[in-house]
């Protein structure tokens, strides 16, 4: 019988395949645009971008009744990886590479393929815990950075059926409605969403700090446990604020640029530095980005 390490390094694998075989199929090359004026070409991705996303998503709904049969992996302390996240990432790729063979990937579960002006950053399940554990909270996660710039972002959660959508300079939307950071001028009444460390010892001390200040100054934390979802209910106002430590690229592309197409913030809580690099947030309305922050930036290792 197969152990699920073979099964995971084999879906791997099959990934890259499908990555270099839509390569060598098609020789049709994304023509170079002027970002500004190539509206077309974005909402083309656009389209691409939710059309994967509503795979990887069902992908995922597929298996929640069938969670006994999941296998699990632990890539690191409390970091999971099932064969739902390698087949949600397969389908996605698939899906993108079908019509854009020429573009490269940056994707959680197999990494770097290929490269070029068009990045396709994938979550393919975002809040794999929750997951595991039936906990109707996770999404998928896909942003599209075309030299070196975010242009498209979409996450959907496939349990509400909710699609959240940016292009650059274009706005945001939920389900083609358009959304804003919440409109509250202050921390007081403001709730505001969070992620825990995975890793317990790491600089515990001072996030407690961070907990307990936020608790006291605010309507209530929550951390319903899919970064990817944190961010997008900050860019439709359901958030005030939003604040995580030790997040990836994957779990921020799209997200961010939701957030700061919703007229929101979002910055390294260190103060310098790119956050994308470091994964360290701070994201809300400018005015609670601000006093979140300022709130933060004293409990800070
Ligand atoms: C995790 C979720 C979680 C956050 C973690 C992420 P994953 O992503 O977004 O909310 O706290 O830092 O790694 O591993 O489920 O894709
Ligand atoms: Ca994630
Ligand atoms: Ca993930």
């Amino acid at each position: 019988m197969e152990n699920s390490d073979t099964v995971v390094k084999d879906d791997r694998r099959q990934i890259r395949r499908i990555f270099y075989l839509a390569r060598g199929r098609h020789r049709t090359i994304t023509p170079p645009i002027d970002l500004a004026s190539g509206s077309i070409l974005m909402q083309a991705l656009l389209n691409t971008a939710v059309k994967a996303a509503r795979k990887g998503g069902e992908t995922a709904l597929r298996q929640i009744n069938r969670l006994h049969q999941l296998q699990v992996q632990s890539k690191a302390h409390n970091n999971f990886v099932t064969q739902v996240d390698i087949a949600a990432e397969r389908a996605i790729i698939e899906s993108i590479s079908e019509r854009y063979p020429d573009h490269a990937f940056l994707a959680e579960e197999s990494g770097q393929h290929g490269d070029g002006d068009y990045v396709w950053i994938i979550d393919p399940l975002d809040g794999t815990t929750n997951f595991i554990h039936g906990f109707p909270v996770f999404a998928v996660s896909i942003a599209l950075r075309i030299k070196g710039k975010l242009q498209v972002g979409v996450v959907y959660d496939p349990n509400r059926q909710e699609i959240f959508t940016a292009m650059r300079g274009q706005g945001a939307q939920v389900d083609g409605r358009r959304i804003r950071v919440s409109g509250r001028r202050g921390l007081d009444g403001a709730l505001i969403g969070t992620g825990f460390p995975y890793d317990c010892e790491e600089d515990m001390a001072h996030y407690l700090k961070m907990l307990e200040s936020v608790l006291k100054n605010t309507a209530g934390i929550r951390r319903p446990g899919a970064a990817a979802i944190d961010l997008a209910y900050v860019a439709a106002g359901r958030l005030d604020g939003f604040w995580e430590f030790g997040l990836h690229e994957w779990d921020l592309a799209a997200g961010s640029l939701i957030i700061r197409e919703a007229g929101g913030l979002i910055s390294e809580l260190n103060g310098h530095g790119d956050y994308m690099q470091s994964g360290n947030v701070v994201a809300g309305s400018p005015k609670i980005h601000d006093a979140l922050k300022k709130l933060l930036t004293p409990h800070l290792p």
